[in-house]
């Protein structure tokens, strides 16, 4: 089978509705490269404006970057997972490093959401990462392999397989963040890896992701040199040409890779 590359991008806190459904359009107008797996994660208020504004079978997937474990009910300011699939969700965003850090998202909610998603039918993103003084301290793998074991922690072996995993290291998110070298990312991908198949009984997770500062100025070497399974982009993808190019480049590397290389 051909191997997929995923490209999402969250658009975290931006984006009115009439913005959303402008990016919605263009993104409906372009070719997407064959293989390449794109997601969108717009605020909740604009995600069913983008399920509209995108053509019926369209490749792209919608999620929300946050949803409750409950079912409904008392949650002032929260939505549920069955109000995220209403409003056009597939995946669903959890233990994001701003939520952690702003809303003391736990290790114990992000599992208790992976629960709640696969129960709904949709497909969790679990974010995990380092602050850099644990990456300082020399432990980024088992910090983060951590955070993924506590994130499964109410799924079957067999649901693992459902997951999606983001590595997105603390220090290299957002506007003050430094973009990470394939180099500081592998070696926690590779254990990311490890603790999936594990825990999956061999099978692993559907896609393991890379995120922070990715652009169209590293995002080749990211996938050329991490043995990731794509890329989840704030900044650079909120524009919808950056996005068209990060997908062009997963296309790339797709082809490229599939070349045959010479004797
Ligand atoms: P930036 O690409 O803006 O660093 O954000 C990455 C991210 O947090 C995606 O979830």
């Amino acid at each position: 089978m051909a191997r997929t590359l995923w490209i999402g991008t969250s658009w975290k806190m931006t984006k009115t509705i009439q913005e959303a459904r402008t990016f919605a359009e263009a993104l409906s107008d372009a070719s997407i490269p064959e293989h390449v797996q794109p997601f969108v994660l717009p605020a909740h208020t604009s995600l069913a404006a983008v399920r509209d504004a995108l053509p019926a079978g369209s490749p792209v997937l919608l999620g929300t970057q946050n949803a409750h474990w409950a079912a409904e009910g008392a949650g002032t300011g929260e939505i549920s997972m069955r109000m995220a699939a209403d409003a056009g969700a597939t995946l669903v965003e959890m233990g994001h490093s701003e939520r952690r850090e702003q809303f003391g998202e736990t290790d114990e909610a992000v599992a208790r959401k992976a629960r709640a998603a696969v129960d709904a039918g949709l497909v969790p993103l679990i974010c995990v990462g380092e602050p850099a003084g644990v990456r300082d301290a020399g432990a980024a793998e088992e910090f983060v392999t951590g955070q993924y074991a506590s994130a499964l922690g109410m799924l079957h072996a067999d649901e693992v397989k459902r997951t999606l995993v983001a590595y997105e290291p603390v220090w290299a998110i957002g506007e003050s963040g430094r973009a990470a070298t394939a180099a500081e990312v592998a070696p926690v991908v590779e254990a990311l890896r490890r603790e999936a198949e594990r825990r999956g009984g061999g099978t692993g997770c559907r896609a393991l992701l890379y995120g922070g500062s990715v652009s169209t100025r590293n995002a080749a070497g990211l996938l050329a040199d991490v043995p990731v399974d794509g890329l989840f982009v704030g900044r650079s993808a909120w524009d919808v040409s950056g996005f068209l190019s990060l997908l062009q480049i997963a296309g790339e590397h797709l082809s490229g890779a599939g070349a045959t290389p010479p004797a």
